[in-house]
């Protein structure tokens, strides 16, 4: 299992979603808005609180981390973060993330994925997080860059869109890349 996270860096909290986000979660289910939402996110707004549940069940049984990027000050949410594909044998995590569209460029997304990398791979536990973006997604290249993740090459066709193959840029950030301390840096 993974502990709670709640890490604040960036003027962000970066925080486990909650049953009183609820009410934001639904808003942006019925807005049809998913870009601040986790792969997986509810269907309809008749189903947000049992997935809000269903994200602590989640951590506790060790299958992820679903994260709200949320602005320190207000409460807003603005994005989300998380790491699935886990296998704690080999300590392997693999991060994604997104950011509503009106609060790009602000650094969220690279706050975000340095401090939850360097999380996962001191109190989380995890040994190699990988990170993988198409390489026609150049914010989200450089995101990786910015967070500290070291480009390793480029996997062929990894990606399918449903109608054309997509080539993904593959990153990790390993634990001989994090000092001690660094945890929410
Ligand atoms: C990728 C994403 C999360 C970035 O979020 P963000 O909070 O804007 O990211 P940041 O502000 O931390 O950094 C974005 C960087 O990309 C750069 N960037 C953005 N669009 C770009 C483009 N078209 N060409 C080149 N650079 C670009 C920004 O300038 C910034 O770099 P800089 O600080 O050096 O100027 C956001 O665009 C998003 O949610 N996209 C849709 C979901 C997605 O693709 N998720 C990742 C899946 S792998």
């Amino acid at each position: 299992m993974f502990g709670p996270v709640q890490i604040t860096s960036g003027g962000l909290e970066i925080r486990e979603f909650q049953p009183q986000d609820a009410d934001q979660v639904a808003a942006f289910v019925a807005a049809d808005d998913r870009t601040a939402l986790p792969p997986g996110s509810p269907p309809t707004v008749a189903d947000v609180n049992g997935w809000l549940a269903g994200t602590v069940r989640r951590r506790l049984d060790g299958d992820g981390v679903l994260l709200a990027i949320a602005d320190a000050a207000s409460g807003e949410i603005v994005g989300s973060i998380g790491l699935r594909d886990i296998d704690w044998k080999a300590g392997r995590g693999e991060i994604g993330y997104g950011v509503l569209a009106g609060r790009r460029g602000q650094g969220h997304a690279s706050t975000a994925a340095r401090v939850v990398g360097r999380w996962a791979l001191t109190d989380g536990g995890m040994r190699r997080i990988q990170l993988r973006a198409r390489l026609a997604n150049v914010a989200s290249l450089r995101v990786a860059e910015k967070a500290g993740y070291q480009r390793e090459g480029t996997l062929r066709m990894a990606d399918w869109d449903g109608e054309k193959a997509h080539d993904m840029a593959v990153f990790s950030m390993v634990t001989t890349d994090v000092e001690p301390g660094d945890a929410t840096r």
